[in-house]
């Protein structure tokens, strides 16, 4: 029997592809025929577009059609913003999407679009974030209610909480709005033929794409088929469609010919989503013995006019992480004229957690209180409000495997206390939560004459290890080795699936898996006992067992392969959903994690180097310890670049003066320090029967915070406002 792998740091089965280049992506796609589309995107953040002269793009080399508002394709809903590319002349931000150029090639299509001359009506738009706070309004959308808050008996407000509260502390926080920027831009071919439609494009969710697609372009779903089998980073920007992938398709319908549609960087930052800025203020009220009497906590998100999504940051943090007598959160939304803002890493998480977590450190300091000990002090054991307890949680555990494997005791108290020839040394720590989340999902385990196995699901790899997780999961149900099992995912024609977000595929994909293989071994065995060529014809089907890729029954045996040779059947398959329903109603369900920070700050220079961190994650078993320390390593870089370097420059004209790689500083390589990473791998099966959660996001939240509050630790100077940059701690 092949050991199972379940468990192992088995290296990614798309790895060799990846780093030979032999994995091809959307824009590595050329059907024959194929063309190229340029798109056109507004140069004014607000206003109608008076007229386009495209007479010069259009007689410009190769060029085969341009088409704008007034020469428009034939459109409707259905991709990821609340109105509908090139049917009218409103520009509702800079940077939108007004038309599209197709040529032979990128050059001349690229080209002949900057013939195009657009003259608008220009109204000044509200791109201004901080203009907005004042006349913010309470969100209809969202997965949280707006506004909670539970108070205790005889209470009848949470400031009169906080009044009542011998130690308060209180902060406003702030952080600007921020992109994903994948390393694969967003692109798209889309091939018509047969009737039907053919996209190629890197995406989160191929069956939601297609579903999208089809909808814009008025088509019956079963009309097309995305295909996605590698996807170069998504973080969230790749779980909607946007305009360009719709505008392809229909300018390929228009032209007659397959179009590649490539967004330009700058593009990215405007034709797709990006995370909302937020504001916050914090207040903390708590006794002296460092009890939790009162948690205040309002945040303000950008939403785009364009959009619906937002980031919801007490709603996902303050609301169930600690316990505390008396509870407020609140959040509202500043609407502008911007780019559609969507789900980023951790979407909530990641703002919330800065302000919580920052705000909890500050009350250690006024406490004299160690920061793990005042978390330990408030742990939570059941829902604030709905008072269920976790499936699972073992963050006291993060806390005390973190702080011993970190060095924790070694951290002194007071700011500024140890130093290292020019250099402050300080350290910080912060709690990291997300929810579990499970989505319906759909696999098909097909056993194969040849005795490998196919295991398929319309998933999604955005660098997340699905290919391996699956190829893993098949080996483990079915007892055969990894090299057997063939995974396929990146299809919307394989069985249903929601995509990959939400860190929920695993915890969707083991249990719906689970419940295939069992059913495709009933029908194999169905046929082991019923057909005269089967060694087992004649067994009782309840004496029959299936174990590492043989039938066995009365001291006799065979391969799925021999027996589905002997009898003549090409392949056994069974689809299975993982059972119906969620997970029950009687628990809560969240992952669990710590952070701790050391940072170091040049005495003069106020230079900040981090110097190493650790993080323990509770999240279940884990699959495969390899691609999850990936992932949370990929969620603790986002953490950085959202501590100290992230955001949009966002110019009082709606335009993104840094809408590119040079000037949007993301971490690299040398800004990046030591990550250990480690796992609790406690199952939990009250989730699902596999016992997995997730790893996709939560390691991003609260790295920020660890890293602020060891900035505060090595300096005493607390900064609030992030990115934290060089200037802020002169
Ligand atoms: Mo993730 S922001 O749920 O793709």
């Amino acid at each position: 029997m092949a050991d199972s792998p379940l468990g192992r740091p088995v290296n990614r089965v798309d790895g060799r592809r990846k780093v030979t280049g032999t994995a091809a992506y959307a824009a590595d796609q050329h059907p024959d025929r194929m063309v190229h589309g340029h798109l056109l995107v507004s140069d004014v953040g607000h206003g109608t577009i008076r007229s386009m002269d495209t007479a010069a793009a259009r007689s410009a080399p190769g060029v085969l059609a341009v088409f704008t508002p007034f020469e428009p394709l034939a459109l409707a809903a259905g991709a990821g913003q609340n109105w509908v590319p090139l049917q009218d002349t409103l520009v509702r931000y800079h940077g939108q999407v007004i038309g599209i150029v197709v040529a032979d090639t990128f050059e001349q299509a690229r080209d002949a679009a900057a013939l195009v001359r657009t003259d608008y009506d220009e109204t000044p738009p509200a791109a201004s974030f901080a203009a907005g706070i004042p006349t913010a309004t309470v969100p209809t959308g969202g997965w949280e209610p707006p506004v909670v808050d539970i108070l205790a008996d005889g209470v009848t407000s949470i400031d009169e909480a906080l009044a009542a509260s011998p130690v308060v502390v209180s902060g406003n926080y702030s952080q600007p709005s921020k992109h994903h920027n994948a390393m694969e831009p967003h692109a798209t071919v889309a091939d018509w033929r047969d009737g039907g439609l053919v996209v190629h494009g890197g995406t989160q969710a191929p069956a939601g794409h297609a579903r999208s697609i089809a909808a814009a372009l008025r088509l019956d779903p079963a009309q097309v088929r995305v295909l996605s089998p590698y996807v170069g980073g998504g973080f969230g920007n790749k779980a909607t469609t946007w305009a360009d992938a719709v505008v392809t398709a229909a300018a390929a319908r228009a032209v007659g010919r397959p179009v590649k549609t490539v967004l330009t960087r700058p593009q990215t930052f405007t034709v797709t989503g990006h995370r909302s800025a937020v504001a916050q203020a914090i207040a903390l009220g708590a006794d002296h013995d460092g009890t939790l009497i009162a948690l205040k906590h309002d945040a303000w998100s950008s939403l785009s006019g364009s959009g619906s999504v937002f980031e919801s940051a007490p709603g996902t943090t303050s609301r169930m992480l600690y316990r505390t007598a008396n509870l407020h959160v609140g959040q509202k939304v500043v609407t502008l004229d911007v780019p559609p803002s969507t789900f980023m890493r951790a979407p909530g998480e990641e703002s919330g957690s800065f302000a919580l977590e920052c705000a909890m450190d500050e009350l250690a300091t006024a406490l004299r209180m160690d920061p793990v000990a005042l978390r330990l002090k408030n742990y939570a054991t059941v829902l604030p409000g709905r008072n269920v307890p976790w499936s699972s949680k073992h963050l006291d555990e993060c806390y005390r495997v973190g702080a011993s494997r970190f060095g924790w005791a070694r951290r002194r108290a007071t700011p500024s206390a140890v130093a290292e020839g020019d250099w402050w040394v300080g350290m910080g720590m912060a709690t990291a939560v997300y929810p579990a989340n499970r989505f319906p999902t759909s696999v098909r385990v097909r056993l194969l004459a040849d005795g490998t196995a196919a295991v398929s699901t319309a998933s999604a790899d955005l660098g997340t290890g699905m290919w391996t997780v699956l190829a893993q999961l098949g080996a483990d149900r079915l007892g055969i080795a990894m090299d057997r099992v063939r995974p396929e995912l990146g299809d919307s024609a394989l069985p249903a699936n929601f995509g990959a977000f939400g860190s929920a595929s695993t915890a969707g994909v083991a249990p719906a898996l689970r419940d295939a293989a069992a059913a495709a071994v009933r029908s194999l065995t169905e046929i082991a006992v019923s057909d005269e060529r089967s060694v087992l014809h004649g067994a009782d089907p309840a004496g029959v067992e299936y174990r590492a890729g043989a039938l066995h029954a009365g001291g006799r045996s065979v391969t799925f392969g021999a027996l589905l040779t002997a009898t003549g059947h090409p392949a056994v398959e069974a689809t299975a959903s993982g059972g119906p329903g969620g997970p029950p109603a009687e628990y809560a369900f969240h992952s669990f994690g710590a952070h701790f920070c050391e940072v170091r700050v040049n005495r003069w220079t106020a230079e900040l180097r981090l110097s190493r961190i650790t993080t323990v994650v509770d999240a279940g078993t884990i699959v495969n310890p390899k691609t999850a320390r990936n992932q949370i390593e990929g969620g603790m870089l986002f953490g950085v670049g959202q501590a100290l370097f992230e955001g949009a420059q966002v110019e009082p004209n709606g335009r993104i003066a840094n809408a590119n790689l040079a000037d949007y500083l993301i971490p690299v390589n040398a800004d990046v320090p030591p990550m250990d990473v480690h796992f609790l791998d406690h199952p939990d099966t009250v989730f699902n029967p596999a016992g997995v959660r997730g790893v996709g996001e939560i390691g991003t939240v609260g790295v920020a915070a660890a890293i602020a509050n060891a900035v505060f630790n090595a300096t005493g100077r607390r900064v609030r406002d992030l990115p934290i940059t060089v200037e802020k701690l002169l």
